[in-house]
């Protein structure tokens, strides 16, 4: 955002760039997304995108590239080995996150598989302030255990506490003095995706740093949206309003060994990257790229993808482009807390995050408020969120359910993607739904798959809630 001193007194923040290549989007009938969202089995996974009006099931390989990273894909130096665009993509990431090896791979999961080979043997745990789907399976495939330990605030969704993404440091000190040797590394999430969005300090940062010096173990930052964290440090903590984005991600990075992220994040492409100072964490990584990822010098990426990123590494530290879509999400957030909807506070990263037990409160666990409410908010909008709640979870190897710690629905906002028109609409659909949400009656599992079952699970609505909903929407809205 480009800040300036407003004329009524105060700052005003205005978006540093502007757009030139638009997408054609459409709304479809409220009896269309019925019957789509029904054959979907109310998994907003499985909508044909072209069902839906504002795609915000997430922020991964959707945002909205910049001019320079489309002409760098066009003057991509494509070679299977040792192109000029590896070497420029080595570049970035020493300016960017100060560190000298670079390992390009596939995706974030990628990095996170091949982090777990290297450091993860059997009876082994990760502490982290809290997992992601995907970090967290890989530490369990290759026998580890990951323990989380937000801060308690984080687990308060109506909590302003600006920093939900800390650690809490007592009980990291408690765990590395008490397991020792088992620990294989502390992860830090920067921007926590399943808590909401919420940033982590820099001061907890470093707290954490000089704890891991202290038990010997190695800090692991998971970078993927190291934009919008660096943002929130700008705007929140202390001391830290004059410093450039640029600044604070590299002191961020600098007290990590290891620095990994998903690429389809802040830098805005396909892709994935694992860096650290350290050579014989390098030696170790290195060898499993050509097994599992390809050659060092692309792992697995294309090299049109591999050259953009380079360019989106800067840019995600350039201020003009960065927190466009954060101050939407704020607005968003502001409008809707002003509306009594519950809402996870403070505004945070990659989306708006409703707190589905507070909004169907009239629903038990096992009828799934979360899937519910993203169901409902597609059948009433249009607008594609996801469930980041208990489906998000797998059933334990007896087939109990696990209840997540918060029961939420994401509504993803890409970097640069929408605009406040599009946030206005969101709004006003769901105080609408809000002021109807006795109509949501609860998912039953139709297909239940036995491991990530978010991604292919089908469910339908309890007593058929889907239509009596439609039919008032219809009364009152009318079809669009
Ligand atoms: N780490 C974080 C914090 C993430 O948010 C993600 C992906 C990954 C790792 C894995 O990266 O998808 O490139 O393999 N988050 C996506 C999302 C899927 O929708 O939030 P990946």
């Amino acid at each position: 955002m480009i800040v300036v001193r407003s004329s009524g007194g105060g700052i005003l923040k205005v978006d540093g760039f502007r757009i030139r290549v638009v997408e054609r989007l459409s709304l479809p009938s409220v009896w269309y997304r019925l019957k789509a969202i029904r054959e979907a089995g109310w998994n907003t996974f499985l909508l044909k995108a072209d069902d839906v009006f504002l795609d915000m099931l997430t922020d991964s390989g959707v945002n909205a590239m910049s001019d320079k990273q489309l002409a760098a894909m066009i003057a991509a130096h494509d070679a299977y080995a040792g192109s000029r665009s590896y070497y420029d993509l080595v570049e970035a990431v020493r300016e960017v996150f100060g560190m000298e090896y670079v390992l390009p791979v596939h995706q974030g999961r990628a990095a996170e598989h091949l982090l777990a080979r290297v450091f993860i043997k059997p009876g082994m745990v990760v502490i982290t302030n809290y997992h992601f789907t995907t970090s967290k399976v890989h530490v369990e495939l290759a026998g580890g255990e990951m323990i989380e330990i937000p801060v308690p605030e984080a687990l308060d969704t109506a909590s302003d506490y600006p920093f939900k993404g800390d650690i809490d440091i007592s009980k990291l000190e408690e765990l590395l003095s008490r397991l020792k040797d088992r620990v294989a590394y502390v992860r830090l999430e920067a921007v926590t995706n399943l808590l909401g969005g919420q940033p982590v300090s820099m001061r907890n940062t470093r707290s954490v740093r000089e704890l891991c010096d202290r038990y010997g173990v190695p800090l692991v930052l998971d970078a993927s949206m190291i934009d919008w964290n660096a943002y929130f440090v700008k705007e929140r903590e202390p001391n830290y309003s004059s410093r450039s984005l640029a600044e604070i991600v590299r002191e961020m990075a600098g007290y990590a060994d290891i620095v990994y992220m998903s690429a389809r994040k802040a830098p805005a492409v396909r892709g994935g990257l694992i860096a650290t100072n350290n050579k014989e964490y390098y030696e170790k990584l290195v060898v499993l790229l050509p097994v599992y990822e390809g050659f060092p010098s692309y792992g697995g990426m294309s090299i049109k993808e591999l050259a953009a990123m380079a360019v989106g590494l800067r840019e995600m530290v350039d201020e003009s482009l960065v927190g466009s879509e954060l101050e939407l999400i704020k607005y968003v957030v502001e409008e809707l807390d002003r509306n009594k909807i519950p809402v996870v506070k403070p505004a945070g990263g990659l989306g708006v995050h409703l707190d589905a037990l507070r909004f169907l409160e009239h629903l038990p666990r096992n009828l799934y408020p979360a899937a519910s409410l993203a169901g409902a908010l597609y059948l009433v909008s249009g607008v594609r969120a996801m469930e980041r709640g208990t489906m998000s979870m797998d059933r334990t190897k007896d087939g109990r359910e696990i209840y997540s710690d918060l029961e939420l629905v994401r509504i993803a906002f890409p970097r640069r993607t929408y605009t406040k028109s599009h946030a206005d609409y969101l709004v006003d659909r769901i105080l609408w739904l809000y002021e109807n949400r006795d109509m949501v009656k609860g998912l039953r599992w139709i297909y239940e798959p036995p491991v990530l079952r978010f991604f292919l699970g089908r469910l339908e609505d309890v007593n058929k809630w889907g239509e009596e909903l439609t039919k008032k929407y219809v009364e009152q809205l009318g079809e669009y």
